[in-house]
């Protein structure tokens, strides 16, 4: 069994990364970030009276990080109750309440109806943002139902429609035609069948924020001066394909992409395999988040060094509740938690931030 260690440092030694305890009060020690993530829950009033009660349990935490991630019409309120002045005063918390945006446009402003961007949250007290959460990068598909719309485009009605109105376009591009034309020759409607039936199971499977949307984003909120939590995290298909860490690699490459040095240090990212996520699924085994927290720490170092490699944090996030906190954060790996489902119960939520700590 391993100790906890509520601030540590982290050394790489004979290929392993370790934690070693923290002298009381090291400013240069890491803290864990313990985040919640309340998703679409939670009018403002709601989650001002939720964050009340959970910094009431944790009268005097001081050594650890927590964040806080209403939906957008909350933030505005939560901002102005997690005042520091206020919370040491009310609760002897120091400066360690973060505000979290759940998502960002990397857009600054203009005709994007419904989304925010990173200056306007930064503006209203956000601290840091979450990007690429799996809820957007695998559902958005689902939810809006892109799959239809494309069922549509690959009916003959449409494209026979299309291929009339393409046809009479001066600079139509031949190629395009040429493929509508093969797509509605009657030898050919199996093709079309099988096409439509295999896009619309790949957008409701699969449709959502893609990488490089996602590398925009991290870079819209760091030139806004939000810090990010990245999020990364496989499939139970890509987990059974053995592709785990191959995909891992190139969400955190793409993301990561024009992140400068300085910029990382205080980077969070956060594992959350999509299998391990939500009521009724299983938190992924211990040693499978240990090996893939080292093997994302590892692309960090081939990244950024091993200074920076050993600084950033590693969240794990996926079913993390109050009893299985502990074993989760002694691992060598892991820096805290990413926490749905448990971030919208008082006292849950209270004792994953005391993790270690006596009851
Ligand atoms: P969960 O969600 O804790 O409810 O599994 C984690 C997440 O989606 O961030």
């Amino acid at each position: 069994m391993n100790t906890i260690y509520r601030n540590y440092y982290r050394q790489r030694t004979a290929n392993q990364w370790r934690k070693t305890p923290a002298e009381h009060g090291d400013p240069s020690a890491i803290r864990p970030f313990l985040a919640g993530n309340w998703k679409m829950n939670l009018i403002p009033r709601a989650g001002v009276a939720l964050a009340a009660r959970i910094f009431d349990l944790c009268r005097d935490v001081k050594d650890v990080d927590m964040g806080f991630a209403p939906p957008f019409t909350g933030l505005s309120t939560l901002a102005d109750y997690i005042e520091p002045d206020f919370l040491q005063r009310e609760y002897g918390i120091g400066r360690n309440v973060f505000l979290l945006a759940q998502d960002t446009f990397f857009e600054s402003k203009g005709a994007f109806t419904g989304e925010i961007s990173s200056d306007m949250l930064a503006a209203i007290g956000v601290d840091r943002v979450i990007i690429g959460h799996s809820d957007r990068r695998a559902n958005l598909g689902k939810y809006f139902g892109f799959s239809s719309s494309v069922a549509r485009r690959l009916s003959k009605d449409f494209l026979t429609h299309t291929l009339k109105r393409l046809s009479q376009r001066e600079q139509s591009q031949p190629q395009v035609l040429a493929t509508i034309e093969h797509l509605l020759d009657d030898k050919n409607s199996d093709v079309l069948a099988g096409l439509a039936t295999f896009l619309e199971a790949e957008l409701n499977e699969r449709a959502g924020e893609s990488d490089e949307a996602i590398q925009r984003k991290v870079q819209a909120a760091l030139a806004n001066g939000l810090q990010v939590i990245l999020c990364c995290g496989e499939n139970r298909e890509a987990r059974e394909m053995r592709e785990t860490f191959k995909l891992l690699e190139r969400q955190l490459r793409i993301a990561l992409e024009g992140v400068a040095r300085p910029m990382m240090s205080e980077m969070i990212i956060a594992y959350e395999p999509i299998w391990a996520i939500g009521e009724g699924a299983k938190p992924a085994p211990l040693e499978q988040i240990a090996e893939v927290h080292d093997f994302i720490r590892n692309l960090l170092m081939d990244l950024y060094g091993e200074q920076i490699a050993a600084r950033v944090r590693i969240l794990y996030g996926g079913n993390v509740k109050p009893d299985n906190i502990s074993a989760i954060m002694e691992l060598a790996g892991v820096d805290g938690a990413l926490v749905g489902g448990a971030s919208l119960n008082a006292t849950d939520f209270a004792k994953i931030i005391r993790f270690g700590l006596p009851d």
